[in-house]
């Protein structure tokens, strides 16, 4: 017989007796409740602006990590559509930040679904954009790309492709020296933000135009296979610690989708694109699988999303079927008038919301 006054009057979610037995670690401990509930955390406007962690971010990781009344640990993944270095380096530097062990098995950014492509594009040249120097190099190559270049490779290889750039000592000394009159590019992905826009488009435009080959031929009517485009995170705004939002990658889409729909496209469209990231269903897939293998199996588990922007995490979370909640410490601003995806909940920040959802489930 279970005796109740284990576990207090109520249930978390109304777990099984069966359950609960399978979870009580022996006489006189604190039972392993199952959790039935896991959390998705968006980075960026919601547990850190910037360089500086929002001061309720410690309060709701440490009722997850049990400070709450039954003493239940809560799973949770971080899922943010920044990005520009490896999983592992970005979590080492979350856990020194948020006081708590963030491991890569609950850390989804913007490219780290490209894992799940990489199969296809293993042995073709890529170009890949975004972030400092060549850390994404690594990056990709970490992933399982074997072929990856980047705009600064090409700039060193011909500088007059864009001659309002001279590299820096530091930027040379990041190429990979190659010839790339010998080198047909298959795809490009942007994995996270471009330092420079105008060198990155150009040569997206140069690489597209020409089926692969830069400084080749116009091929846009050959009927060799078009370069595919892989953008990783349509956010148009993000929220750093500068007082107003900033630029985000979706901007530089417009930007490129802009250029080359004025300047290279034969048809006047835009190119066509994949775009993985927050709102997308793949992104979500991919969030969704990793949090039910954090649950260990629970049936029918509440997933909650906890983020600052209606584009891409209320959206994305509704879209999932999961529950949402718009948190007011990043890009939504309530003054600008109703959010553009109607969240679950509202909250003023990450541990209003973790309090909030832990009532509806009975755990608080
Ligand atoms: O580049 C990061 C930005 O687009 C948003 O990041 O953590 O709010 O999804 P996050
Ligand atoms: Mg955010």
């Amino acid at each position: 017989m279970i005796s109740r006054h284990i576990i207090g009057p109520k249930y978390c979610n109304r777990v099984t007796v069966k359950q609960i037995a399978r979870y009580l670690t022996g006489p006189g401990n604190a039972p392993k409740l199952p959790s039935r509930l896991a959390f998705a955390f968006d980075i960026d406007g919601v547990l850190i602006r910037g360089k500086n962690v929002l001061p309720a971010a410690k309060e709701a990781l440490s009722i997850l990590d049990g400070n709450n009344k039954l003493g239940l640990k809560i799973p949770f993944i971080l899922l943010t559509n920044g990005g520009g270095e490896s999983e592992e380096e970005r979590c080492r530097k979350l856990s020194s930040q948020l006081g708590v062990q963030i491991h890569p098995e609950q850390f989804i950014q913007a490219h780290t679904v490209l894992k799940s492509v990489v199969r296809n594009y293993a042995d073709v040249p890529v170009l890949v954009l975004g972030g400092k120097g060549d850390t994404l190099r690594r990056v990709a190559e970490g992933y399982g790309f074997q072929k990856v270049y980047n705009t600064l490779d090409i700039l060193a290889w011909n500088p007059s492709i864009w001659p309002f750039h001279d590299l820096t000592q530091e930027e040379r000394a990041s190429v990979k020296p190659t010839d790339f009159s010998k080198i047909q590019f298959g795809a490009i992905f942007v994995f996270h933000d471009p330092r420079n826009w105008a060198l990155d488009i150009q040569i997206m435009c140069d690489v597209i135009q020409s089926r692969g080959i830069i400084g080749g031929p116009d091929e846009s009517n050959h009927a060799r296979k078009p370069v595919d485009l892989v953008f990783c995170n349509p956010d148009l705004i993000w929220r750093s610690d500068f007082e107003a939002p900033r630029m985000g990658q979706g901007a530089f889409k417009v930007a490129f989708q802009a250029v080359f729909q004025a300047s290279f496209s034969l048809t006047g469209s835009t190119y066509p694109h994949v775009q993985f990231g927050k709102p997308t269903e793949a992104t979500y897939e991919f969030a969704e699988t990793m949090l039910k293998h954090r649950l260990q199996g629970v049936p029918k588990p509440s997933l909650y999303m906890v983020g600052d922007n209606p584009e891409s995490d209320i959206a994305g979370a509704n879209a999932a079927g999961w529950k949402s909640i718009l948190v007011r410490t990043g890009v939504y601003d309530p003054h600008h008038g109703p959010p553009s995806h109607q969240p679950t909940h509202q909250a003023e920040d990450v541990a209003e919301a973790v309090r909030w959802a832990l009532e509806q489930e009975n755990c608080s």
